[in-house]
């Protein structure tokens, strides 16, 4: 009995033995067969628009005991460790959505989110890759650092310029807001070539002429949406320039005649017109004398029941219209159309007179007149040419008449002589 007792007991402490060696082996193989944690694939960079969000994707496979931690590469800040953040930033999180990946969001893009980051697993030594992220940014115009609205002397240069921002870095294009061409001098050259648009940040407009005077626009924009514009005013400015189309003007007693004239200012002027004498240079000196008063100074006419005085304006053109009611004797005599500006004055005269409509004839006969557009030569003109071409037609007929019969003349003798010989 106590033999077999004493075999029982030696068994059971082989057979344990034997179950601890064994474990202990198992043990050492599988921390020999372990093997090392490592990177599936790379980390694909990313580029988003400022506002939403990115995502960087680390893929680790075997990370066993390690752990996986984001870092801001620039600085080297731990943001996240495993699936906890560590940064006091609440628009960072990571997401641990199955065994092998880490992901880094960043929701809200900020401008200074653009850089790369770090993920990294502690083993020793330890491993890393790196993704980065591209935060796109919409154009802007900087205020300051772009051209407000200017005023420029005729003939000399002006550059618009704007200022523009953004990721990638827009492009500005320059455009008329009436949609007309820009006219652009090359340098050294003396005609303006017309272009839809300028691409870049400066317009330059070299001895500007009065019609490149408007609002200019300058368009900047990159592939991030919306696109930005600002208005730039040029007002190209000169002394005024008067132009009456027809000076001299007839008309009948009782009727109301029109006065025109064309002025061309910038900046916008001040006109009136003048009955009377030449007016002279300067406001002040314009008395109310009348013509009939005996002194022929100017008199400044206003707007009321014997004229109409009206004026309309389209960009630096402009026209004024005076209107004499009523004609009669008084009115025959000189009219003066005057604009100023702070660059100077200028005038245009014309001269009233009178029709004499002759009792039971309608039309107009009076052939002393000139009649305001000039009918009179253009009759005489046609006659004279119909003349001249009758004339042309006679001579070349006549010459080929004579070259006939001289040619026929030539056969003839010639023949003669053949049948001669
Ligand atoms: C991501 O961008 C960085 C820096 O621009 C570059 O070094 C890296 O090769 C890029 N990675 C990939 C996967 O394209």
């Amino acid at each position: 009995m106590e033999k077999l007792q004493t075999w029982f007991i030696v068994t059971l402490f082989i057979v344990t033995k034997y179950l601890q060696a064994r474990t202990q082996n198992l043990n050492e193989q599988n921390s020999q067969l372990d093997p090392d944690p490592e990177f599936l694939g790379t980390i694909s960079n990313v580029t988003f628009p400022a506002g939403r969000e990115a995502i960087l994707t680390c893929s680790v496979r075997n990370l066993g005991k390690n752990k996986v931690g984001w870092l801001r590469a620039s600085d080297q800040t731990v943001l996240a460790l495993q699936g906890r953040v560590v940064t006091h930033n609440a628009r960072i999180s990571v997401m641990h959505d199955d065994m092998h990946t880490w992901k880094l969001k960043i929701s809200k893009l900020r401008e200074s989110d653009r850089g790369c980051y770090m993920c990294q697993i502690n083993t020793s030594p330890m491993k890393k890759q790196i993704g980065c992220i591209d935060v796109q940014v919409p154009p802007d115009i900087i205020n300051e650092e772009s051209s407000a609205d200017m005023a420029v002397q005729e003939g000399e240069d002006a550059t618009l310029t704007c200022k523009a921002t953004g990721n990638p870095q827009p492009r500005v294009t320059w455009r008329r807001e009436d949609g007309e061409m820009i006219l652009l001098r090359k340098s050294g050259s003396r005609e303006l070539m017309r272009v839809e648009s300028f691409l870049g940040s400066s317009l330059k407009l070299m001895r500007l002429e009065r019609r490149q005077m408007g609002a200019y626009l300058c368009i900047a924009s990159n592939d991030v949406p919306p696109a930005v514009s600002k208005r730039v005013s040029l007002s190209v400015q000169f002394a005024p320039m008067v132009r009456a189309p027809s000076q001299l003007l007839g008309t009948p007693l009782g009727s109301d005649v029109q006065l025109e004239c064309h002025v061309e200012a910038s900046p916008s002027p001040v006109s009136y017109w003048l009955k009377g004498a030449r007016a002279p240079s300067g406001f002040a000196s314009v008395s109310n004398n009348n013509l009939e008063g005996g002194q022929p100074g100017p008199e400044m006419l206003l707007d009321g029941p014997k004229y109409a005085i009206t004026e309309k304006r389209d960009g630096y053109r402009g026209v004024m219209l005076l209107t004499v009611r009523s004609f009669s004797p008084s009115d025959v005599g000189t009219y003066h159309c005057v604009s100023t500006n702070s660059l100077g004055r200028a005038e245009g005269t014309l001269r009233l007179y009178e029709i004499k409509l002759h009792p039971g004839i309608s039309t107009i006969n009076d052939d002393h007149l000139n009649f305001i557009g000039g009918l009179e030569d253009s009759n005489r003109n046609s006659a004279s040419k119909t003349q001249r071409i009758s004339y042309l037609v006679c001579l070349s007929t006549y010459f080929c008449l004579t070259t006939i019969v001289y040619y026929n003349y030539i056969l003839f003798m010639s023949s003669k002589q053949l049948q001669q010989r």
